[in-house]
């Protein structure tokens, strides 16, 4: 989220250069605001067809590839047209694997996600480890359309498969005193290069309360545009809260723990006053070092008005008692 490789508090504010602002400049060298998506995707495409980003084969083959593609539920579906598959999984955040856009689709290919191994612990009737393929098999799964809109201001559609995170959630079989659960990524110092980066508070954390890992709108992804998710978008399993911003959609998931404390995730951790716990998207409530009002649509080269909730408000609104408290929206 930051483009520079050093912590925000390395370096003078003035210095700091929010991502979208920096795509920007690049691309008014280039022909304009209105090349701006072009140009991100036509540099990640190039990442795309070099060699070295074919992901090496997971030893035996993916166990649950043959159960794709999901039967799409057409209760989750959105207005615009979806993304093109090339821009969503070249141009990514994943900062385990290199903070440019460009960077997780080049190195995160040799990461192994077979075995995977998901733990749930802390608040739960008894500690438990699940195998991915078995988990995913025991989920009812389906596709859905879901808008996805970065903190960074750019936004794509996205047809995601997977699973509701509430059947997650009953699997695991939280207590009744369980309010929090914290989603951990894994740490790999050896296959993922960001995770040598001795600033930042690895492994990945997020957190959602009960009542939003519940809501019917969270949606665990095993998969995209009908195919197993690629590493770069968080194989073998990440989070979609498609009404926060995207730093909530915590990626290579192997560790769901219920807790009755409000967990502090990584950004909390490294910038809480410009990434909070909430998150959730309102174009009138602006990040501390730029405005929210408007985002970019990755590969149309169009900019369009954010809408609060990112246009889910009807689902999820009521599950935030103040919602003049800018508190729930950074
Ligand atoms: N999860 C992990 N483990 N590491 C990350 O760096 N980046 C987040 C989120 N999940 C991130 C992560 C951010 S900032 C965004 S916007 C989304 O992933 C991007 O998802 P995408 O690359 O599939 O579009």
């Amino acid at each position: 989220m930051f483009i520079r490789r050093r912590p925000a508090w390395a370096i003078p504010e003035s210095q700091a250069t929010p991502e979208a602002l920096f795509h920007r400049r690049s691309a008014l060298k280039t022909g304009g605001l209105a090349a701006i998506g072009a140009a991100l995707v036509a540099s990640c495409g190039q990442n795309d067809s070099n060699a070295a980003t074919a992901p090496a084969p997971i030893p035996g083959g993916d166990p649950s590839a043959a159960l794709y593609p999901f039967k799409r539920n057409a209760a989750y579906t959105i207005s615009q047209p979806i993304t093109d598959e090339k821009a969503s999984t070249t141009f990514n955040n994943y900062y385990e694997f290199g903070t440019d856009k460009g960077d997780p689709v080049k190195n995160a290919q040799k990461f192994p996600i077979r075995p995977w191994v998901v733990s749930f612990d802390g608040m739960v009737e008894k500690p438990f480890q699940a195998d991915i393929d078995t988990l995913i098999k025991a989920m009812p799964l389906e596709e859905r359309l879901y808008r996805h809109r970065c903190v960074e201001r750019w936004s794509m559609a996205v047809p995601w498969s997977g699973f509701p995170m509430k059947a997650l959630v009953d699997y695991a079989k939280p207590t009744s005193g369980a309010k929090f659960v914290t989603m951990t990524t894994f740490l790999d110092r050896t296959n993922a290069v960001g995770q040598h980066q001795p600033f930042w508070p690895w492994p990945y954390t997020e957190g959602l309360t009960m009542a939003e890992a519940t809501n019917e709108l969270a949606f665990m992804v095993t998969g995209m545009y009908g195919h197993p998710l690629p590493k770069q978008n968080g194989a073998p399993l990440r989070l979609a809260t498609p009404w926060k911003y995207g730093f909530k959609s915590t990626k290579g998931i192997v560790k769901f723990s219920f807790t009755d404390k409000q967990p502090k995730t990584f950004w909390e951790a490294l910038a809480a006053d410009e990434y909070g716990f909430w998150a959730n998207v309102n174009p009138a409530v602006p990040h501390p070092r730029w405005s929210q009002a408007q985002e970019e649509v990755i590969g149309t080269g169009n900019t369009i008005p954010t809408t609060i909730f990112n246009g889910y408000g009807a689902q999820v609104a009521s599950l935030y008692p103040d919602l003049k408290n800018p508190i729930y929206f950074r």
